[in-house]
C-alpha cells in the first residue's frame, strides 16, 4: 500500500472524535504539470504527473444519510445531508459536499459518513490542493457506499464540484491526474476527447524538483477568467474565416499565422501560446518516451517564455527561479507549472545536481523575491484510491 502517509495520525483523529473506528481510507495526489498550461480549456492537450504531497481521508458508514466531517487540519467539524445540493457558506465544505452532489446526480445511492482528512498539499501554490481533496472524496463515498466507480468518472464528478459547486471554473486536468495518476509516468490527457495514455518517464538518473514560490496566487481567479474569456474570443473571430473550429485545438500554429489580421494583438498572443503549447506538449510526451531529456528539458523553457511573454501569467518570483534553474548545470528544463502568477515551479534535475540546485535557490532566491522558497523533490506517484481498513 502506497501513499496514505498520514494515516496513523488521522485514525486516531478520527477515534477521538466520533468514539469509533474508520472503515475505510483514500487518498489522492496533487500534481504539477509538466508541460501543456492553459490548454485544458481550450480543449487540448496536458502531461501532468502526481507527486507525493497528498489528501488523505477516512471514514465509516452512517444509516442515516448524514455526513459528519472533520477537517483535521483546521481543527473543525461541519456536517450536511445527502441530497442537499445548497452549498454551504463554510468553503472548505463545499469540496466534499460539492462531491457527493454530483456523484448523486447521475443517480447513484451513496451513504452518510463520519469522516476526517488531513493533507500536506500546500493550500494555493499550484498543486492541486481543491482537486485532491475533491478526488479523495470521491473515492472515501465510493468505498463507504460500496461502490466501484471508475476513476473517469470520479474526476468528471469533482470537476463539476469545482465548477458548479465551489464556483471556479477550471480545466479538466487536475482531477484527472489526480484520480489517473501511474507510478513513474505522466498522464497524456486529451481534454476534449478524455482519451488519455500513461507515458513512461524515461529519464533514467533524472529528478523532478517543484519550487514552491510561497507567492499565494491573489491574482489568479479573475486573471484565469479573463484568459477564457481572451481564447473563446480569438476562437469566435478566427471562425469567420476557419469555418468548424471549435476551440483552439483545432487550430494549427501556420492557420494561426495566416489568420491573426482577425485578431487584435492581446488575443493573438494569447492564441499563439495555446496553438503552440499544444504542439509543444504532443512533442513533449514522444520525447519523454524515447528518453529525448534534452529535447524536454527545450520544450520546458520554451514553454515558461511563452507563459511569460504571450499568455502573461507568470510573475518575477517564478521567473526567478525559472532563470537560477537554467543557470545550474544539471538542470534539464524549469518552467512554472499550474495557473501561475505565483505558486510552483518545475524542473528536470539530474539527481547529482538536485542539492546544488536546493543551495542555489536557497541562496539566491530570498534575495530577488524577498521570502524564502519550499523545495520538494517527488516521485511521479500512483493516483488515487480505496483501501478496506476492517469493520466495526
Ligand atoms: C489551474 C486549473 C487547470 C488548468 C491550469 C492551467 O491549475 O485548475 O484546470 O487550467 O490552471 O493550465
Amino acid at each position: 500500500m502506497s501513499g496514505y502517509t498520514h494515516l496513523p495520525k488521522l485514525v486516531a483523529r478520527f477515534e477521538e472524535r466520533f468514539g469509533r473506528a474508520p472503515t475505510v481510507a483514500a487518498r489522492a495526489p496533487g500534481r504539477v504539470n509538466l508541460i501543456g498550461e492553459h490548454t485544458d480549456y481550450n480543449d487540448g492537450w496536458v502531461l501532468p504527473a502526481a507527486v507525493e504531497l497528498e489528501v488523505d481521508v477516512v471514514a465509516s458508514p452512517r444509516e442515516d444519510g448524514r455526513v459528519r466531517l472533520l477537517a483535521a487540519d483546521l481543527d473543525r467539524l461541519g456536517e450536511f445531508e445527502l441530497g442537499d445540493s445548497r452549498p454551504p457558506e463554510d468553503l472548505w465544505m463545499r469540496y466534499p459536499q460539492g462531491v457527493a452532489v454530483m456523484l448523486g446526480r447521475d443517480g447513484r445511492r451513496l451513504s452518510g459518513m463520519d469522516t476526517a482528512y488531513t493533507g500536506d498539499v500546500p493550500i494555493g501554490s499550484g498543486l492541486s490542493s481543491s482537486a485532491a481533496v475533491e478526488v479523495a472524496f470521491g473515492n472515501a463515498f465510493a468505498a463507504v457506499s460500496g461502490l466501484d466507480i471508475p476513476p473517469e468518472e470520479i474526476a468528471m464528478a469533482a470537476h463539476h464540484a469545482e465548477n458548479d459547486f465551489v464556483g471556479v471554473p477550471t480545466g479538466v486536468m487536475d482531477q484527472f491526474i489526480s484520480a489517473l495518476g501511474r507510478a513513474g509516468h505522466a498522464l497524456l490527457l486529451d481534454c476534449r476527447t478524455l482519451e488519455h495514455r500513461h507515458i513512461p518517464i524515461n529519464l533514467p538518473g533524472v529528478s523532478m524538483v517543484i519550487v514552491d514560490t510561497n507567492v499565494r496566487r491573489e491574482l489568479a481567479g479573475s486573471e484565469y477568467r479573463n484568459r477564457r474569456a481572451d481564447c473563446e474570443e480569438a476562437v469566435r473571430r478566427l471562425r469567420q474565416r476557419l469555418h468548424g473550429v471549435r476551440a483552439l485545438r483545432d487550430v494549427s500554429p501556420e492557420q494561426l499565422e495566416a489568420s491573426a489580421d482577425l485578431l487584435d494583438d492581446v488575443r493573438a498572443r494569447r492564441a499563439r501560446h495555446v496553438v503552440t503549447e499544444n504542439a509543444r506538449t504532443l512533442e513533449a510526451a514522444r520525447a519523454l518516451e524515447a528518453g529525448d531529456a534534452r529535447r524536454v528539458g527545450e520544450l520546458m523553457y520554451a514553454s515558461h517564455e511563452s507563459l511569460r511573454d504571450l499568455y502573461e501569467v507568470s510573475s518575477p518570483e517564478l521567473d526567478a527561479v525559472v532563470e537560477i534553474a537554467s543557470s545550474v548545470p544539471g538542470v534539464i528544463g524549469a518552467r512554472m507549472t499550474g495557473a501561475g502568477f505565483g505558486g510552483c515551479a518545475v524542473a528536470l534535475v539530474e539527481d547529482g545536481a538536485v542539492e546544488a540546485l536546493r543551495g542555489r535557490i536557497e541562496a539566491e532566491y530570498p534575495a530577488r523575491a524577498g521570502r524564502r522558497a519550499d523545495v520538494y523533490v517527488s516521485k511521479p506517484v500512483e493516483g488515487a484510491g480505496a483501501t478496506v481498513l476492517g469493520t466495526e
